[in-house]
């Protein structure tokens, strides 16, 4: 009974909404590893074509959720789907065409070093198609046209920054076209010029190519700038504390650690 304030305190910052057939859906998913228990109860829909921030302290699993989405680690209860399917049901070809039509830029942003931007790029077309050489590489330089690299794309990896190095992850993400891309941590080591790009680059993609982005990060700027629609991840409380508008969120959160976040207060 004590924990009751703190259960509707908890509630009035997640705003639970639903949409018509959801590109990425979670459903009561909870994670542990071992006895370490990340999250409970995680559920939320991400609609076509949206932002949709996943944010949270160091450590509180949010790189864990995004590879929970896309089939790496299975949830120990609820599930998710993507694109209208469970990947963890899924087996075989099934499995391997629906991994297809995810891209993943992880934390780290891993580019191979031996290989320039264009073999970077190319190489998703190596492993999932069949098309000959010249195509790829022609496919690969409008990825590549895509986030402003059309210019280094026979540089090698060590011979870019690191804001080009994201948008070249971006666009080996992109290669094969998918619906929905999933980005861990973008910003991560960038100046904040060079992350306003980034976040402009991502925007730019979700409108003009309708590309659906469930990314992680904790940029209090970068948030504002991109999300559509955000849930934000709590180490203490082993689950989701909030949900909604970013902005809607920042003004009007009643959650101490969501305020806190949102507006820079110390607790
Ligand atoms: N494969 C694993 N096996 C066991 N524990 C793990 C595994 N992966 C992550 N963890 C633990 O789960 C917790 C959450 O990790 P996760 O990487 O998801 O956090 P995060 O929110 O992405 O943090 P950060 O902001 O630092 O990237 C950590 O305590 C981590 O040690
Ligand atoms: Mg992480």
């Amino acid at each position: 009974m004590v924990d009751q304030p703190a259960a509707a305190e908890k509630a009035a910052d997640i705003q639970t909404r639903t949409v018509e057939d959801p590109v990425v859906e979670a459903q009561d998913v909870s994670m542990a590893f071992g006895s370490n228990t990340l999250f409970r109860d995680v559920t939320f829909q991400v609609a076509k074509g949206e932002v949709f921030v996943i944010l949270g302290g160091s450590g509180c699993g949010k790189s864990t959720l995004l590879k929970l989405m896309i089939g790496l680690y299975d949830p120990t209860a609820g599930r998710t789907k993507i694109l209208g399917q469970d990947l963890h049901a899924a087996s075989g070809d099934a499995r391997r065409h629906l991994l297809a039509r995810l891209g993943v830029m992880w934390q780290s942003g891993a580019l191979f070093g031996s290989m320039t931007l264009l073999e970077n790029v190319m190489l998703p077309l190596e492993e999932h198609t069949r098309l000959p050489r010249e195509a790829r590489e022609e496919v690969a330089r409008v990825k590549l046209g895509l986030v402003g690299l059309s210019d280094a794309a026979n540089r090698l990896p060590a011979e870019i920054s690191g804001g080009m190095a994201k948008r070249a992850g971006i666009a080996r993400a992109m290669a094969l076209d998918p619906p929905v891309l999933f980005l861990d941590e973008p910003s991560a080591g960038l100046d904040p010029i060079t992350s306003a790009g980034l976040d402009q680059l991502i925007k730019d993609l979700a409108r003009d190519l309708g590309t659906t982005f469930v990314v992680v990060t904790h940029e209090l700027q970068s948030i504002l700038a991109i999300g559509d629609r955000c849930i934000m991840l709590d180490k203490q409380a082993k689950g989701m504390i909030a949900e909604g508008d970013p902005r809607e969120l920042r003004d009007h959160a009643t959650h101490p650690t969501v305020r806190a976040f949102f507006r820079r207060e110390a607790m």
